[in-house]
């Protein structure tokens, strides 16, 4: 590091809280880390040597009741619902979706509220501690673009999804057909991979199979598999939904082989909820290396179901965890990361032998397990050496702290006023410029 890698731009010093794959949550007290000019972290914690020429007065010291953990992982959010977060979570979720979330999506045609609610999110999940997004937008090629270069303005690292959906949707003006839909897809990733954000990348999205036809299933895998670009889409969310794909799709075996068929299924496939799928489709994403997102909040919200968090881990399916904005009501992972505990406990209620997750082990999927469920878990999710440092300096004791702590356990991070700056491949992101 002294020698041929890039020279270090900062070194901090301080505690460090991260997961690594062997142990859920790590906590590194007095450790030096150093952050080069390419936004790298450099060298070992503890092990930065003081030979490379820093003084001490340029090391900068957290206070005793400050640390730095990995930024959080949403694998799961829809952007333009964010207009609406908070409301309308009285209809389960087919009759939601037709009732509100259509509807609303159908304005993003509009570039100007598109701008302005797309600002929002994107500022509200960076002062939340969300370094990496994964979105869904909406089907408006240009309004999608849009976002892209939202995320990558305030430097938030993201995938960007054009929604695709030719079929079922009982809102006029909200509709493309297949040919429109792939043609679309092509311009979005061809016109967002121009502009090479360095941060930013598409991802293909059917919104659903009860959104897409096969023959549009079919030409969405094709296009990811020719581009090799993530996938990112929902799977068995709720039962009713399970039963309309049954009937809809009577040739496959389940909801998993639906995607399977159609070449969704991919090492880079992040697919929302899972609640109701089976270890026979747990076992088809082991194979593939597809991974879940899971959503606790909207699950609650719309009454969907409870992913049993447990079961896909012992089946070894990468999961993360996501907002799901607006089925879930919060833009924040630290919520996502209080539902997950929530929903854990409730599955222990309803079977005392029920293996809970612990604190540390939620820690962990909203920081490593997103970057894995997003398979960027070679550049992203902890503090290990040649990582991009994606990190939230948390201060505990906060001076507009929040008084209703949800304890859990150490470290604290109660809500976004207890973050206090967020680094994205080592540039400051938040306090905004
Ligand atoms: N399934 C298909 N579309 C959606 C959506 O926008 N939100 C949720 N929660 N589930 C979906
Ligand atoms: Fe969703």
């Amino acid at each position: 590091m002294c020698g041929s890698s890039p020279a270090i731009a900062h070194v901090y010093r301080g505690t460090f809280v991260h997961s690594t794959p062997h142990t859920a949550l790590q906590i590194l007290e007095d450790a030096l880390l150093g952050v080069d000019t390419e936004g790298k972290v450099s060298e070992e914690l503890n092990k930065l040597s003081q030979s490379c020429g820093f003084s001490p007065s340029e090391v900068i010291q957290l206070a005793q009741h400050e640390f730095f953990m990995p930024g959080m992982v949403d694998t799961h959010i829809h952007a333009p619902q964010y207009s609406y977060a908070g409301t309308a979570l009285d209809l389960p979720l087919l009759q939601w979706l037709n009732t509100y979330t259509f509807p609303v999506e159908s304005r993003f045609k509009d570039l100007e509220f598109a701008r302005s609610v797309y600002t929002q999110v994107v500022k509200r999940t960076l002062r939340n501690g969300t370094t990496t997004a994964c979105y869904f937008a909406t089907i408006h090629t240009d309004a999608s673009l849009l976002l892209g270069k939202i995320t990558n303005d305030f430097g938030q690292r993201a995938l960007v999804g054009k929604v695709c959906m030719d079929i079922n949707n009982a809102v006029k003006h909200y509709k493309e057909t297949s040919e429109e839909s792939q043609e679309e897809t092509c311009r979005f990733i061809a016109e967002l991979l121009k502009k090479k954000y360095p941060l930013v990348k598409p991802v293909v999205t059917p919104r659903f199979a009860l959104s897409c036809s096969a023959d549009l299933l079919e030409q969405l895998g094709a296009i990811a598999k020719n581009n090799n670009l993530h996938i990112q889409s929902h799977i068995s969310e709720t039962i009713e939904e399970v039963n309309v794909v049954k009937k809809l799709f009577p040739d496959s075996e389940s909801y998993t082989d639906v995607y399977l068929k159609h070449n969704l299924l991919t090492d880079k496939t992040v697919m929302a909820h899972g609640c109701h799928l089976t270890d026979e489709e747990l076992a088809l994403f082991r194979e593939t290396g597809a991974s879940l997102s899971h959503c606790p909040n909207s699950n609650i919200s719309l009454c969907s179901g409870m992913l049993n968090v447990r079961n896909v881990l012992n089946h070894k399916v990468k999961l993360g965890l996501g907002t799901d904005v607006a089925g879930g009501y919060s833009a924040s992972m630290l919520d996502a990361v209080r539902r997950t505990l929530d929903t854990s406990k409730v599955l222990t209620i309803q079977e005392p032998d029920y293996c809970t997750l612990s604190f540390e082990e939620v820690f962990r999927l909203a920081t490593l397990g997103g970057s894995q469920a997003l398979s960027m878990d070679d550049h992203t999710g902890n503090f290990e050496v040649g990582k991009d440092f994606d990190a939230l300096r948390v201060n505990v004791a906060a001076p507009e702290g929040p008084i209703d702590l949800v304890q859990v356990d150490e470290p604290k991070v109660c809500d976004d006023r207890n973050i206090v700056e967020v680094y994205v491949a080592g540039r400051k992101v938040v306090p905004f410029e």
